[in-house]
């Protein structure tokens, strides 16, 4: 078993982190950031990553006195060479790693023949080759002891919507590496798994507040009526990273509010 922290009663606290090792990428802010302190708060030692310095301290400074620590890393997921670095840097400062968080991704919205090939590769090097080679290169540490892998993908990595082929097709990848990898690691104690967020209200959706188009469409999209906060996303997280999900892989866990039932 991972983090197992069962008991004949059943009284133990199956969700619980205390001494797992996390990395967490995008966790400068949104998802990511709720993710990274969901987790201190849980027990685990966790490291952030992201581009924004800034971002990432006012991450660390809101996970101040949670039983577990935040620490942060800054730098560009988009280079394969860095994402390796990171890798290195956390298990340095973590002595291994036991969860990992794809979080970090960007978006870019326009029809197919208004989207250059540069853009739709740059979506593709962050939101899907960066995962592909951070969970590469944190192999071994992962399959030392049991570990957990968790994607951030998107219910458009499920369903498609007109003028976001980029980000569609990326998201769609990061379902099927998913998949691919949980077969591939299935005997080996670690489990991979995927959430597919609906809309949440972060900057990579921009101003719904002050968008009432924007606004209106995602009410009228979503069964629940609203859209998400990045909160809503670190019970799922806790969940997929603990000995809660040991028998849970290659699976997607969709959080959309009814989105994809329809
Ligand atoms: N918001 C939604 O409605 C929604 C819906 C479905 C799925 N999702 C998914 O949820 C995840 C989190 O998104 P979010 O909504 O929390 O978006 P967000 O607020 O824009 O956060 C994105 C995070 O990724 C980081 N990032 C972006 N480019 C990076 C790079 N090159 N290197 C390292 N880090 C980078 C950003 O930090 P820096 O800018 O500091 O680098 C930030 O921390 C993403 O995978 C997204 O696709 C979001």
């Amino acid at each position: 078993m991972n983090s197992t922290k069962t008991s004949a009663d059943g009284s133990a606290d199956i969700f619980d982190l205390t001494g797992r090792r996390a990395v967490v990428t995008g966790a400068s802010r949104g998802i990511g950031r709720a993710i990274a302190i969901a987790f201190a708060q849980r027990g685990a030692h966790v490291i952030g990553m992201a581009r924004s310095e800034d971002g990432l301290k006012e991450t660390a400074a809101l996970a101040e006195g949670a039983p577990g620590s935040l620490d942060v890393h800054a730098t560009d997921l988009r280079s394969p060479h860095a994402v390796e670095a990171a890798v290195a840097v956390a298990a340095e400062r973590l002595g291994g790693i036991d969860i990992l968080v794809n979080n970090a991704a960007d978006d870019h919205d326009s029809s197919i023949e208004d989207t250059d090939l540069a853009v739709f590769q740059r979506v593709q090097e962050l939101n899907l080759q960066s995962c592909w080679v951070m969970i590469r290169a944190a192999s071994p540490l992962l399959k030392d002891g049991g570990g957990k892998v968790i994607n951030i993908a998107s219910v458009l990595g499920l369903v498609g919507i007109r003028d976001n082929s980029a980000y569609i097709a990326a998201k769609h990848g990061l379902v099927g590496l998913t998949k691919a990898v949980a077969l591939e690691w299935a005997r080996k104690n670690v489990q991979v798994n995927a959430i597919a967020p609906g809309y949440v209200e972060t900057a990579m959706l921009g101003d719904l507040k002050g968008n009432e188009a924007l606004a209106a469409y995602v009410r009228k999209t979503t069964p629940q009526g609203r859209w998400s906060q990045p909160e809503e996303y670190a019970g799922p997280a806790v969940f997929l990273a603990s000995a809660a999900s040991d028998f849970m892989t290659g699976q997607v866990l969709v959080v959309d509010g009814g989105y994809s039932a329809q």
